[in-house]
C-alpha cells in the first residue's frame, strides 16, 4: 500500500493546527517534518519544539527528516518529542550505525537517505538493519524543486536489492513528488510518498492526495 507524508515545509504555520487537522481528515497516512540545521543543508526550519507541539494534535505518523550535521546529537530529543520515524542523512557527521543503534535503542523506527549525488553503494551496509530508505529526488534544503528523474536508478536498484536480500525495507522519495512523478516513483519501487506543495499548495487536500495516489 502507497502512504503519502505531506511536508509541513510547504504548509500556511501561521495555522499549523489546522493544516494538519486537514490533511489527518483528507485521509493522509504520515506527517513529513523538515528538520535543517542551516549547516548540514543552507536553510533553517523548526526543530524539537515543533515536533513536540504537533504529538498530542494528531494520530498520524510523524516523519522526521533530520537534515543535520551531527544528528546523533539529537536522537534522544526527537525521540522524546513523539517522532515515530527519525531518518537521518548517509553524508552527515555522525556514525551511521551509531545513529541507526540509538533510534532502535529508544523503539523508534530508523530511515537512512542519501542524497540525489550520493551512490547507492554509499547505504548498503546499512540496509539489513533500516526500517525505511529516503531516496532524495531533488538536493535537499527547499521546497517546490523539480524532481530529478536520474534518482530513479538507485531507487530501483536499491529497492530490488532489498526485496532479493528479504529486508523488510519501506522506500520513501522526497523532492518534486505530483501525480505526474508519482507513478514514475512508484515503478521504481517507492511506497512512501512525501509530497509538499503538491498537497499543501493545493485548494483541495483530498483530491491532492488521491492525484498522488493515481485515482484521479
Ligand atoms: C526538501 C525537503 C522536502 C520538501 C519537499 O529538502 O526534504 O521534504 O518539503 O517539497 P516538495 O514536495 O514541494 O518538492
Ligand atoms: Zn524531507
Amino acid at each position: 500500500m502507497i502512504k503519502i507524508s505531506p511536508s509541513i515545509l510547504a504548509a500556511d504555520i501561521w495555522r499549523l493546527g489546522d493544516e494538519v487537522r486537514k490533511i489527518e481528515a483528507a485521509g493522509a497516512e504520515m506527517l513529513h517534518i523538515d528538520v535543517m540545521d542551516g549547516h548540514f543543508v543552507p536553510n533553517i526550519t523548526f526543530g524539537v519544539p515543533v515536533t513536540a507541539c504537533i504529538r498530542p494534535q494528531t494520530n498520524l505518523i510523524l516523519d522526521v527528516h533530520l537534515m543535520l550535521s551531527e544528528p546523533l546529537k539529537y536522537i534522544s530529543a526527537f525521540s522524546k518529542a513523539g517522532a515515530d520515524i527519525i531518518t537521518f542523512h548517509v553524508e552527515a557527521d555522525s556514525n551511521p550505525a551509531e545513529v541507526i543503534a540509538e533510534i532502535h535503542r529508544l523503539n523508534k523506527r530508523a530511515g537512512l537517505s542519501l542524497k540525489p549525488g550520493t551512490p547507492a553503494e554509499a547505504v548498503y551496509p546499512y540496509l539489513k538493519d533500516v526500517d525505511m530508505v529516503l531516496v532524495m529526488t531533488v538536493e535537499p534544503g527547499f521546497g517546490g524543486q523539480k524532481f530529478r528523474m536520474e534518482t530513479m536508478e538507485k531507487l530501483s536498484d536499491l529497492s530490488r536489492r532489498c526485496k532479493k536480500m528479504g529486508y523488510p525495507v519501506d522506500f520513501e522519495v522526497d523532492g518534486g513528488i505530483s501525480a505526474v512523478t508519482a507513478p514514475v516513483v512508484i515503478e521504481n519501487g517507492a511506497n512512501i510518498l512525501v509530497a509538499g506543495s503538491a498537497v499543501f499548495g493545493q485548494p483541495d487536500y483530498s483530491a491532492a492526495l488521491e492525484g498522488l495516489r493515481g485515482k484521479r
